[in-house]
């Protein structure tokens, strides 16, 4: 199992999208792969055409005991969602409890579940420091940073990857951190510019650029992947080229332990 996190420092720059998107890339390309929502909103089984009163999912299977394997849902092209679910406030209290005092949690509930070594898990974050972040790049092997081709985005970037060194950079096994600049207009000076920034300080690791595209909020509004609804899109063809990228990053992947 090789697990990608990924995360952002600042909201609403296009994580729960890039998670779906990049996981419905990676199907395409033949891997078996499986989609963690770690964000309390519970927004990503929306993309795979997941029902949004859907109360199951991991923070209430794990206060319950229950196993992992009997929330999942399987989207129709065969990826395999972990909800996070829909639970009141007290209950969430007492998960982000629990994982606060089990950093192993993620791990030790992936691990159970006897996933392939090539079986790819991607996890979607709330924006900022969180126990769902830290439980994230504490279990990640390569890290994707999402960010907006603009200068507030760019200004957290620092801060994001002082979390990464925090909570990966020790691990011998950790592949690294890599950026996709999301909703880049190219009628924008100040996008381009951004983007040149970025090309230059942190070169290959820029390894997706996604267009801004009307086709990914119309097809989050029919729950489908963007691959799925229009699967000749800019966005599409963008999601493709940077699911291509990362999996050649993964050869280098050591074997889970
Ligand atoms: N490339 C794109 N082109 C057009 N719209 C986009 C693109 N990427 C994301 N969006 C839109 O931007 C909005 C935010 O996206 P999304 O929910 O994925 O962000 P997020 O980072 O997960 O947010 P949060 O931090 O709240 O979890 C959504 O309405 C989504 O449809
Ligand atoms: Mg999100």
């Amino acid at each position: 199992m090789k697990i990608i996190a990924v995360v952002s420092a600042k909201g609403g720059v296009g994580k729960t999208t890039a998670t779906a998107n990049l996981c419905a890339a990676f199907k395409q390309s033949g891997r078996n792969v499986l989609a963690v929502d770690l964000d309390p909103q519970n927004a990503l089984h929306l993309h795979f055409g997941g029902d949004p009163q859907r109360i199951a999912g991991t923070s209430r299977a794990t206060l319950t005991g229950q196993d992992w394997r009997e929330i999942s849902v399987s989207s129709p092209s065969g990826i395999v969602v972990m909800p996070y679910g829909a639970v009141n406030e007290h209950d969430r209290q007492s998960f982000e409890r629990h994982l606060d005092a089990h950093p192993d949690w993620l791990h030790r509930n992936l691990r159970a579940l006897d996933l392939g070594t090539e079986d790819l898990v991607v996890l979607d974050t709330p924006p900022g420091p969180s126990i769902y972040m830290r439980a994230a790049l504490t279990a990640a092997r390569l890290t994707v940073i999402v960010t907006l081709p603009d200068a507030a985005s760019y200004a957290t970037l620092p801060m994001m990857e002082g979390l990464v060194q925090t909570y990966c950079a020790m691990r011998p096994d950790f592949l690294g951190h890599v950026f996709v600049v999301n909703q880049v207009d190219n009628s924008r000076l100040l996008a381009r510019d951004v983007l040149q920034v970025m090309r230059a300080n942190f070169g290959e690791r820029v390894v997706g650029v996604v267009h801004q595209d009307q086709s990914v909020s119309e097809a989050l509004a029919f729950n489908q992947s963007v691959l799925d609804y229009d699967p000749r899109c800019q966005a599409t063809l963008d999601y493709q080229a940077c699911a291509r990228n990362i999996e050649a990053m993964l050869p280098a992947f050591a074997p889970s332990p």
